[in-house]
This record gives C-alpha cells, structure tokens and sequence, in this order.
C-alpha cells in the first residue's frame, strides 16, 4: 500500500533548505561587512591619531620652541604606553628625528615622509608590519616639522574576528529560531491533521457518512486519499480469500481495534518454568489451546493471565508476577496467577475436570458435582477476574477468554469492565440441552457465559446445542437467524470458530529431511528399517480414545496376520491429571493392554504396540509425525484436535495417511482422512489396512487438500475472525446508543 504523504510530512525539507538559505547568506554577507568593519576601523585609527596630536600639539611646540628635548622625549614615551600607539616623534624640516619614543628611531624614519604631504595626513599604512603612520604639521608652520603617530593595527584584527564570530553567532541562533519555528508550525499542522484522519477513519469504520470533502476541511485531498486506501486494506481483510498470516491479523488488530490492548484469559500458561536437576527449564505444556492462542499472542502482543503451575513458576517471575516470554525472543506478558492446592483440587481437578470435562464430552466417564468443588471454582474465577481487571489498563479491553474452566469469569469480567470486549472461546463441545441438563450448577454457567460479548465453539453443531440448551434453561431471547442471544439487557453473539494451528508451524523450520526423521526414529526406538510406522500423540486422556485405538491394531493384527512384525503403533501419551482417578485408571488399563497385545502379536519381538507416557516437545512430535506412515487420531470426542492438524503440516512431502475420529471437530474439515467411528472397531482395522496399502499418489492428492485447507484456515484466521467480529460489536454497541431502543435494527450475526 502506498499512502500518499500529508504535506507537513515534507517539513523536514523545508527545514534542511532553510538552513542551507542561512548558510548562503552567510558567506554572501561576511565579506560586505568584513569591508565595512575596515572602513570603520581605519576611520577610527584616523580620528584616534587626530585626537593624540591634538592633546600634545601645544605641549612639543613649545618644547619645540624651547629646544627641550628631554621633555619632549619623555612626552612621546609617554604616548607608547597605550599599546595599539607604537611609536611617536617629531620630524624636523630637513626630515631628521628631532625629537620621539624609544621606538620611533627603530620603526620610522622621517624621510619617508613625501614632500607634499598635506598639513594632516595619513601618510603610510603597511599591512604587513600592520601598523599605519599619521603626520600632522606643528601650529601649520612647517619649519616646526610635523609630529608624526604610529599606530599597530594588531587590535582591529583581535576586534575583526570577535566581529566575524558575533557575525557568525547571529546568524546561526537566527537559523535555529527559525528551524524551531518551522518545526512548531508543523507539529501543531500534523495535530490538526492526526485529529481530523482519526475522525474520518472514525466516520468510515462506524459505517457513518464516508469521508466528505466538508467532513475534511482543512485536510486536504492527501488524507482522503489515506483514507481510501485504509478502507482498502479493510475490505481486503474483510474478504474471504484473506490469507492470514501473523502480519495480516496484526494489520486487523491495529486497524479494526485501534489501540486496543489485548488480554488472554487461561488455566494453562503457554511456558511452564520447572525446576531440574541441570537448574530451571522450560517447557511447552501439551495442550491444543496453548499451541493455538500461543503463536496468536506473538503476533498481538499482550497480557497473558495464567495459572502458575511450574515448580520454578515464581523464581521466574517480577514483583508483581510477571514474565516476558517467549523466553528467547519476549513479544508479550505471561502474568501468573497462584493458586493453593486446596484451589486445584476443587477448581480444576474437582469441577473442571470432573464435572465439566466429563459432562461435556460424552465419553462415560460419569461427571461427579461435588457443592464444595462447585464453591472453589467460583472463588478461583474471582480470582482471575480480580487479576485481569488489575492488569487491564484502559477500560475497554478486548478480553479473550479461554475454556471450561472459566464459565463464571465473562460475567465476572463484565461487572468489573462493563466496557471490555469479551470473547470467550470454549474449547471443549458443548453437549445437548438434555445432557448438560443434569449439572446442577447449569443457570449460573450459562448465564456466567452470557457475559461474553462473543462465545464461540468450534462447530456449528456445538453452537445448536448451547443455543438448545440456553432455550431450555434461561428466561432470554435468541435470535438464531441472527446467531444472537439477548439476556439481562445485552446481547452476545454465539458463532462457530474452528481452531487450527499456525502456518507454518515453528517446528517445522528445524525438521531434517524426511527420510532423515525415518531413519532417526527408527534406530531411536530399536525398529526395522522397513517397519510401517502409525503415530498416536496426544494426552494421556479418556477422551482421545486410546484404549479403542489398540484394540483397533489388536483386531488389525488378528484379522490381518501378514503385518505382524512389520507393524507398529507408537503411541506417546503425555501424562495429565494423574490426581484423579478416571486418568489413572486409564494409565493403568492402556498399559496392561499394550502388554496384553504385544505378547499376543509380538511374533518373539517386542511387539506392535510401543506405549511411552512421556511428555514431548513440539520439535519432537513434529519428528516423530515426519518419521510416520500413517496417524490415527481416534477420539471418542473432541471439540477440534489440532493433533490431526499438525500431523498435515508436518508432512512438507505430501506423503502419509491421517485416520481420524468423524467425532472430532477437526473431521469437519479435513474430509479427505480416512474418518472412522472410534467405536467400530473392526471398521478402524479395516482403515489401518487401508492406511497402510493406500497408493503413494492416493496419499498425495489427499494430503495436498488438507495441507491447503489447513495452511489457509489457520490459527490466525481463527483470531482473526473472532477479532473482527469484535470490533463489528463494538461499532453496533457505539451506534446503538444513540439510536432508540423501537428503531434499533435487529443485532445481526457478524458477516
Ligand atoms: O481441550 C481442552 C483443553 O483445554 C485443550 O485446550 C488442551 O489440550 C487440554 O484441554 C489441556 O488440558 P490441561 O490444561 O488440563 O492439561
């Protein structure tokens, strides 16, 4: 984009040829006044010499007339003890010294006086011994001789260059008030000019009268020009095929909220500062919202208020909690918030996880409402909301909230900052009205939520079911059409936002090769070189289906004998919520199945089924998706999984076959996986063969429209989306003051 600079934009011309003028004028002017600062000096030697004869004239006559020529020399020595007066004497007729200073007979002789010298003359001037010569007859009668004055022009020289430097001085003090000036002028042009573009874009971005020639008086055709062109790149962003980068949703952020300050709201904190033995160290916790809102934050820059949960959490942090990160290259805030450990128990292992968790994934694991878990979970969302509204520094943040363990927090956020943008992004599904039913504490969440000025999940399908669910629960008015709830006086906005990860991700920039990452984790984990290699990476959790997906290679491998041996299943499963006994169960029961298989499968090797419980950072997962042959993503159900997502972007070669739950949110948009049902197992068998014998050019034509879908619909097109639809808000609510509550259009559903 090109914008077309106002015109105190050129000032700094003005300024540097101002100056040049001044230096031109100088060295026009220093010679002129040079010329005439001799004139005046020579005029002033001229008078001085006049005023001395004129002091001692009656005096050297009548030493003269006496013949008293001691008098008479001491009266000429006398005159030298003014320093510029050299030398003097009294030349007789016959051009001999008569009488004079100690000096005189040194510098001067008297025949060097020319015969027609008039009565009062200057008589020599000698630049180079720089002294200049008077000779004055005596009372007019020239058998007295004439006295003569020698004067050293040493001291107009001193005086010249005081002159020449004040000269100098003046000139160059008057350039800088003029400079000084100028730059004043200027300042005061471009307040004028900022304040009338603000007011303009102002106008354009309200949907106000576009920008009027009346509207910019004083303006000019430059800042309708700008303008023009800002409203350019915002219908280019507005547009469909926007390509969002990091650039892209920073350009939207600065020109649809302008001036905005971002805060994130989260339990999880994107770097987790732990202590080792080798001294403190960081890690990137394993969490699909993390991986998503992280590379967001670098781009937007921020607040990030997280629940401390490292070991070296608070050696890390300032005085009041804060941390600069990401660690190698500090683009936002982390501000942690600490909770005790009776706080986790009953926020986030208690009601979070195991009441919300459970009751919104469907996955048989029986949610458990426990009154006191119920208590600290709002304790601990007051908490937050006390920590973000300290930390927010103008009264209308764009507040992004983020998951399940914040359901009271938008209302919270909302009674503290009733001006803040609140967008709160559930990351988990959101089940039907008749199953979310059953949580005792269900008015207080949905109308908690109903604090958000936006609320999204990732599906339409989760959409329908909080609409359902807040129809069956809450006095309100919904308005599907226009994807809108109003309760309590404001509306919120409940729209489907389908998270995704960076692009490209920043594990990828480190890969090897892949036939290097093939051969790496193949020697790492002792493998044929021929073995084919399926990857199941994710958190150790009941929901991700890991039970199903070995019994999927159990019944693969009994169905299919041929593969045994040549087959494995590398399973990474990141330890997570140990505390609680649904997790530890599963631990438990995954690994005595894995046992179970492998003795069943092993053939005397070790087996097809490789289960490490181990967390890994995003460099190594992006290694082991590389050194793969196929994923198998198999959850029970899942809001998104940005597993599946990441397994396409790691895969630059366009090789490599994704199976994938149709339960998670994901298989909404990669519909070129192989999508199975998790709870038939035969039918995942069958596409683990498939996987495995698929053509190289079937997996590429696949992977080729995954990968496009991913790169463009991006995890900054998420925010991005969100944020626009933000600020749409925030223009309704502003118009929506002045406009009638009978004549206020209906709120729409952002575009
Ligand atoms: O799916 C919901 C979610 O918050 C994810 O964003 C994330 O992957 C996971 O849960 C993290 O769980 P936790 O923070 O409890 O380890």
């Amino acid at each position: 984009m090109t914008l077309v600079k106002p015109r105190w934009v050129h000032v700094p011309w003005i300024i540097g040829a101002g100056v040049l003028l001044v230096v031109l004028l100088a060295s026009a002017l220093l010679p002129l006044a040079t010329g005439m600062f001799d004139r005046w000096t020579q005029r002033d030697v001229d008078l001085r010499s006049r005023l001395v004869f004129e002091s001692i004239r009656e005096q050297v006559a009548d030493f003269a007339a006496a013949g008293d020529t001691a008098r008479a020399n001491a009266l000429f020595d006398r005159l030298t003890t003014d320093q510029r007066l050299v030398a003097a004497g009294l030349c007789a007729p016959d051009s001999t010294l008569r009488y004079g200073s100690r000096s005189m007979a040194e510098i001067f002789s008297c025949a060097s006086i020319p015969a027609n010298t008039p009565d009062m003359a200057r008589v020599a001037v000698d630049v180079e011994d720089r002294v200049v010569v008077h000779a004055f007859s005596l009372d007019g009668k020239p058998n007295l001789g004439r006295v003569v004055i020698i004067h050293d022009l040493g001291f107009t020289a001193a005086r010249l260059a005081q002159f020449r430097a004040g000269l100098i001085g003046a000139l160059v003090v008057a350039a800088l008030i003029a400079a000084a000036l100028v730059a004043f002028v200027a300042l005061v042009m471009a307040r004028t000019w900022m304040g009338s573009l603000r007011q303009a874009i102002d106008d354009l971005r309200d949907g106000r009268a576009p920008p009027s020639p009346p509207s910019l008086l004083g303006v000019g055709q430059d800042v309708r020009q700008a303008l023009d062109e800002l409203d350019f790149v915002r219908r280019r962003i507005d547009a469909t095929h926007t390509e969002w980068t990091p650039e892209t949703l920073t350009v939207a952020l600065a020109n649809e909220l302008p001036g905005s300050e971002v805060i994130v709201v989260s339990n999880r904190e994107p770097y987790i500062h732990n202590a080792g033995k080798a001294g403190v160290h960081v890690q990137r916790p394993a969490s699909g919202l993390v991986s998503a809102m992280e590379p967001v934050m670098r781009a937007c820059g921020g607040t990030w208020v997280a629940h401390g949960s490292g070991s070296a959490d608070r050696e890390t942090v300032d005085a009041a909690d804060r941390v600069q990160v990401p660690p190698e290259a500090p683009s936002y805030t982390l501000r942690r918030v600490w909770l005790t450990e009776e706080e986790q128990d009953g926020y986030y292992y208690g009601f979070a996880n195991e009441g919300l968790w459970p009751l919104c994934h469907i996955a048989f694991v029986r949610p458990t409402f426990r009154e006191s878990d119920w208590a600290m979970y709002r304790t601990v969302n007051a908490k937050f909301a006390d920590a973000v509204a300290a930390e927010a520094k103008r009264p209308d943040p764009v507040i992004l909230i983020q998951d399940y363990h914040f359901a009271l927090l938008p209302r919270m956020l909302r009674e503290r900052l009733p001006e803040a943008t609140i967008v709160t992004f559930w990351h988990i599904p959101w089940p039907n009205a008749e199953t979310f039913g059953i949580c005792p504490y269900r008015e207080e969440i949905i109308e908690g939520l109903l604090g958000s000025s936006i609320l999204g999940f990732h599906t339409q399908f989760h959409c329908n079911n909080f609409f359902d669910t807040v129809d069956r629960f809450l006095e309100s008015r919904i308005n599907r059409e226009t994807a809108s709830i109003a309760f309590g006086g404001r509306e919120t906005i409940v729209r489907p936002y389908p998270i995704s990860i960076e692009w490209p991700p920043a594990a990828l920039a480190t890969q090897k090769p892949i036939a290097e990452c093939r051969a790496i984790v193949r020697e790492r984990y002792d493998l044929e070189p021929d073995t084919r290699l399926c990857v199941g990476i994710e958190r150790f959790d009941y929901t991700k289906g890991i039970i199903d997906r070995m019994q999927a290679v159990d019944s693969f491998l009994t169905d299919h004998p041929e593969w045994a041996g040549r087959f494995v299943l590398l399973q990474i499963a990141a330890p997570t919520r140990s505390k609680l006994a649904s997790y530890r169960t599963l631990q438990d029961e995954a690994q005595a199945l894995a046992l179970d298989i492998n003795s069943r499968h092993g053939g005397g090797k070790p087996g097809p089924i490789l289960l490490i419980a181990e967390h890994h950072e995003p460099a190594d997962v992006f290694t082991l998706f590389r050194a793969a042959d196929m994923c198998l993503v198999s959850s029970l159900h899942d809001g998104m999984n940005l597993v599946a997502k990441e397994f396409v972007a790691a895969r630059d070669d366009e090789r490599g076959v994704l199976v994938l739950s149709a339960f998670a949110g994901a298989s909404r948009e990669l519909g070129e996986a192989l999508i199975v049902n998790p709870y038939h197992t035969h039918a995942m068998a069958e596409a683990i063969l498939q996987a495995l014998t698929m053509s190289e050019h079937d997996q590429q034509a696949r992977m080729r429209l995954m990968r496009e879908q991913v790169q463009s619909r991006n995890v900054y097109r998420w925010a991005g989306q969100m944020l626009l639809d933000a600020s749409r808000l925030r223009k309704r609510e502003r118009i929506s003051k002045f406009v009638p509550p009978t004549t206020r259009a209906p709120a729409g559903a952002p575009a």
